[in-house]
Order: C-alpha cells, then structure tokens, then sequence
C-alpha cells in the first residue's frame, strides 16, 4: 500500500459525520492505493469540535478552515459546508495544490460553479463531487445495463426527490436563505436526480422545456427561537428537458410531500427495456426487458448485493446482507482513493467540470421558471 492519503474536511453536522465515516470505513473494507488518514477537522461549533474529532478519529481540529488547507499532511481537501463557501474553500484548497472532494451542489450560483470549473481545469490536484447516489449498487449495475445496450435508445427519463421536512415548523436554517443555499429543493434534490440522470444515459440535457418553482412557506421560527424570518428559496420545482440524443424527462423536486421521506427515484424507458430504482429501497434495480418472452415479459427484481456482479457488493456483506445510506460514501471515497493514486473508477466519478454541466441544467430550469419560457442550454454558460 502506498503512503496514506491525508484528509482535511471542512464541516461536521450532516455531511461532516457521512463522509468522516467514510474515509474511515474504507481501509476496513478496501484494498486502497492509498488508505484515508483523517488529518484535520474544521468547523464553526467550537464546542462540539474536540468531542467530534475525537469519536470520528480526527488527529486534529479547528475553528479556522484555512488551517486545512495550510496543513502539510493534508493532500485532500473534502468540502461539507453550506452551498455559499464551496467556491472560496475550494479555490484556496486548489491554489494550494491539494485534490478537492466537494460537496454538492457544485456551489450556491452558476457563477460560483464556473469560477471552480475554471480553476479545477488549470489545478493539479483532482476534483471530486459528492454525488452519493451514483455509488449505490443498483445504480451502477443500472448504469453498466444501458452501456450493454438492454434499454437501447433511451427515450424517456422520470425523475423525483420527495422529502417533508419542509414545512413552516422547520425553522430558518441555512437551507432556506438564498444568498447561502443558492435555492432550495432544487439544488438541494434536483441537483442529485439531473446528476443522476446524466450519468445514466451518458447524454447531456440541451433545452428545458419548460419549469415551475413555488414558496410555500415564506416565514419560518429562527433557530434561536427569537422570532421568524424570511424563507426565500424555493420549496418546490418541476421541469421538463430534452436530451441531445431525443430523449425526454420529467424533474420533480420537493421538501413538503407528505409521507416521502426520501424518495429518490428515476426510471428510464429505452426502445428495448426499462430501468426503475428508488432509494427507498436502495439495494433493488427493477429492469423490464422489452424483448423476453412475451409470456414472462415484465419486471424483474433485482437485488444487487452480488459479489463480483453488482458493483462494490464484494467489498461488502453476503449476498442480501443490505447496504444502507453511508455505503455510497464509503464506496464513493474507495473510488476517490483510487482516482488519486491514477487508477480507474469503477463507475465515473463527477469531477467540477462534471458538476458544472448539471450546474446549468439547474440554472436553465430557474430561468424556465422565472422567464415562463423554454430555455436552450447553449444560452446558460
Ligand atoms: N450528498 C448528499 O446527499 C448531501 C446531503 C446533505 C447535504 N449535502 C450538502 O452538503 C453540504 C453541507 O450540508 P450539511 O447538511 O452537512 O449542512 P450542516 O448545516 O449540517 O453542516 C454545515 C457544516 O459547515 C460548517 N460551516 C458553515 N459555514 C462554514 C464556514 N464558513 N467555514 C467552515 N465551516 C463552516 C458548520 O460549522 C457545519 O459543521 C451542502 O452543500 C449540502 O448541499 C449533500
């Protein structure tokens, strides 16, 4: 094994814990070039940093995150923090010769994603986003189907993220403020099922036909319980896009629907078969092949924990001994572990010109929204 690879990261709340134990699960469970050591933690809540770093494995923590990236042992900087900060943490982790593992959406505004798109192009560390989801089995096996051509041409894609968390007893965190998330459902949710979207059919959206975009809840309790504020992002958006090779395909994105937790789900329809998945239930791929049999013609059930047949599955547990939520970052930081040391992904990783791409899928539909217009993708740069 080469010499570890040294993880800085910045932020410990939700995504802090996924990916801290991420980097640290993946030695237990990988033959990695290069195994994670988890160097640094930074992050604003003083209070709980030294109880976090100490029960997650960090050496070390901080208040201050540029000590991450002036940290010699660290070689990857992995960004945790609200949408707003992506483009300044990461720019300074690039300048400073360092891989950066981002989180996502890209950042809070095309603009921002642009400026990182930029600099990672001119950098010599790689780039990395947190597209989870690509890193579930079902999904990689989903993807490995239509590059075997079982769907054949691809020509309709459904996609929706359903949450309900959303409602006005939710008090005004972060996600809510425009100027720091950038929107809300949409590049919270949306921005996972356009990821996903593309990485399936390896096609790139060109034109939103058309969106719509609604606030529902416009005051919410301040976290300090001193009063209400503002929520000024959206709550809900749906929009329709074209892909360049014909395909079309429905986004739905919501925080506010009742009794869907977390549902993940896209479908895509091809000339020759059919895919579903859910994250619901996240370890099954439901595939339809359109030419079986007409006797046995419909879905198939497919759990996809089979060692050496679905991705990731041998790093894991015997067969039906179901992953869950932190496996896709566990899985997703093996295959960064790899990326670093030159060697091939499994599955493609997105990197920020990757992330960019979905980026302006995700400007296109707020302009579809705001404009009342269909948008072509070769206008949003
Ligand atoms: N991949 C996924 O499925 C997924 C899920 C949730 C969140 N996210 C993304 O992860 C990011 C973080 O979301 P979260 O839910 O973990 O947020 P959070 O509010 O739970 O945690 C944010 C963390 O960032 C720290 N922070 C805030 N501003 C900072 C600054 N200026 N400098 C240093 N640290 C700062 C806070 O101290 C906190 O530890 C967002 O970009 C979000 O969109 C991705």
């Amino acid at each position: 094994m080469g010499k570890p690879l040294g993880i800085g990261l910045i932020g410990q709340k939700f995504m802090g814990r996924a990916h801290s134990n991420g980097w640290g699960q993946v030695g237990r469970f990988f033959d990695v070039p290069r195994a994670p050591a988890l160097r640094l933690v930074a992050a604003r809540q003083a209070d709980e940093l030294a109880r976090f770093a100490a029960r997650w494995g960090w050496e070390d923590s901080t208040t201050r995150w540029r000590d991450v990236i002036e940290d010699e042992r660290v070689d990857l900087v992995d960004i945790g923090t609200p949408n707003d900060v992506h483009a300044e943490q990461a720019l300074a982790a690039l300048e400073a010769g360092k891989h950066v593992a981002c989180e996502k959406p890209l950042a809070g505004t095309l603009a921002d994603a642009r400026v990182m798109r930029d600099a990672a192009r001119k950098a010599q560390g790689q780039t990395f986003v947190w597209f989870n989801y690509r890193r579930c089995p079902a999904v990689g096996l989903a993807w490995k189907l239509i590059r075997e051509g079982r769907l054949g041409a691809i020509q309709h894609v459904r996609a929706h993220y359903l949450q309900s968390w959303g409602g006005p007893d939710t008090p005004l965190v972060w996600r809510f403020k425009r100027k720091r998330a950038g929107s809300g459902a949409h590049g919270d949710l949306n921005a996972h099922i356009v990821d996903l979207a593309r990485f399936l059919t390896g096609d790139e959206i060109t034109e939103i036909h058309g969106a719509a975009s609604r606030t529902f809840v416009k005051q919410r309790p301040l976290p300090d319980g001193t009063g209400t504020g503002r929520s000024d992002v959206d709550d809900a958006v749906l929009f329709l896009a074209g892909f360049k090779q014909g395909a079309v395909a429905s986004f739905e994105a919501t925080r506010n629907a009742h009794g869907h937790h977390n549902r993940n789900r896209i479908e895509i329809n091809g000339a020759h078969g059919s895919l579903r998945w859910d994250f619901e239930d996240m370890n099954v791929l439901h595939f339809c092949d359109a030419r079986a049999d007409a006797r046995e013609l419909g879905w198939t059930r497919i759990m996809c924990t089979a060692a050496g047949h679905h991705p990731y599955a041998e790093a894991w547990w015997p067969d039906a001994h179901v992953l869950g939520y932190e496996h896709g970052f566990v899985n997703m930081a093996a295959a960064v572990c790899r990326a670093v040391a030159r060697r091939k992904p499994e599955l493609p990783l997105p990197d920020f010109e990757d992330a960019y791409q979905t980026q302006r899928v995700l400007e296109a539909a707020l302009i579809a929204a705001r404009e009342r217009c269909a948008v072509k993708l070769s206008e949003v740069k």
